[in-house]
Order: structure tokens, then C-alpha cells, then sequence
């Protein structure tokens, strides 16, 4: 096990689209999971990408706690936890056209946030490292982590998602008044 250098904003990796894996259950895949999750982890992160941590595949890992939940849906599932997931090669399919504004931070953007709009409701698949098929519907906080996360996994980070840039905040600013 290792906590892995993480990638931050500018860094080349993060810009490219990430390859399939081939063989999800090979070991070396295993192993940077074990890996991915320890750094996740450490970081306090609520998800993190193969690509941050400078290995350009499409891996995700990710865990939703029932209280981040709570704080963006609607209505429905009533804020269920999702539990530490891990995806290969994933998918994702917009089930709506309606998207929400929430707030979005990043380990590979330290420091910052900012408001992101996101699709409320998407489908995604995937395997997990011991090629077990997983498919499941997600909506509010849910939805916006699978959004990020696989935007990853297509060079994309959330700043590029904003509809108003004037939303990026350094978070230790977040709360101060007009001077
Ligand atoms: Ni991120």
C-alpha cells in the first residue's frame, strides 16, 4: 500500500483521455486500487481518478457518505450512503436533461471550489476490479460525484464544467464579507 502523488491542475495528465483497461482483475490494477483508495483516504477526498494520481486509465474509486447526500437531493432516495465503490472502464448516460448547480472541489485543484452545474439524475456501469458487472441509477450528490469523476477519465476537471467562473473560490475565502 502507498499514498500516491497527486496531480494537480496544469499537469498533462489530466488533460488526456485515459485508456481502457484490458484486463480489469490483473493484479497490477488491483494493486492501484488498494493504492488509489489509501491516497482517497488520506486526502479526506470523496473520490479520486487514475489520472490524478499520474496513471492515465480509465479507474475511478469513490464513496458518497449519507450526509454529503443529504445535502443535494431533492427528493427520493432520501440521502442513502454509497458505499466505496470502485469502477473500470465506466460509463455514464444522462437520464434527464435537467442539471443543478452545486458546489465542486478537487485534490487536483487544492484550496479551491467552486459552483458546478451538473445532470441531476444519470445511469452509470462499470466493472470493479474482480469483474463484477455494476450498473446503478444515481441522483443528487451521487450524480455530481460520478460526473466529476469520470470527467477525469476524459481530461476534463470541473472548472471547464462552470457556467460562471466568478463562482471559483478559494475555500478558506468562502464565508467572508464585502470589504
Ligand atoms: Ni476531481
Amino acid at each position: 500500500m502507498a499514498i500516491l502523488k497527486m496531480a494537480r491542475m496544469g499537469h498533462p495528465v489530466l488533460r488526456q483521455a485515459a485508456k481502457r483497461v484490458e484486463d480489469p482483475t490483473a493484479p497490477e490494477i488491483q494493486r492501484l486500487v488498494r493504492d488509489m483508495i489509501e491516497t482517497m483516504d488520506d486526502a479526506d477526498g470523496t473520490g479520486l481518478a487514475a489520472p490524478q494520481v499520474h496513471v492515465p486509465l480509465r479507474v475511478v474509486v469513490f464513496y458518497v457518505a449519507r450526509d454529503r447526500q443529504n445535502e443535494e437531493e431533492e427528493e427520493g432516495q432520501g440521502g442513502l450512503e454509497v458505499p466505496l465503490t470502485v469502477l473500470v472502464n465506466p460509463e455514464l448516460e444522462p437520464l434527464t436533461e435537467e442539471q443543478s448547480l452545486g458546489p465542486e472541489a478537487c485534490l487536483s485543484l487544492p484550496g479551491l471550489a467552486g459552483q458546478v452545474p451538473r445532470f441531476t439524475r444519470v445511469r452509470y456501469s462499470g466493472v470493479t476490479p474482480l469483474g463484477e458487472p455494476i450498473e446503478r441509477e444515481a441522483e443528487g450528490f451521487h450524480a455530481r460525484v460520478v460526473q466529476h469523476e469520470f470527467d477525469h477519465l476524459d481530461g476534463f476537471l470541473y472548472p471547464q464544467r462552470m457556467s460562471d467562473l466568478a463562482t471559483l473560490t478559494f475555500t478558506s475565502e468562502i464565508g467572508r464579507g464585502v470589504e
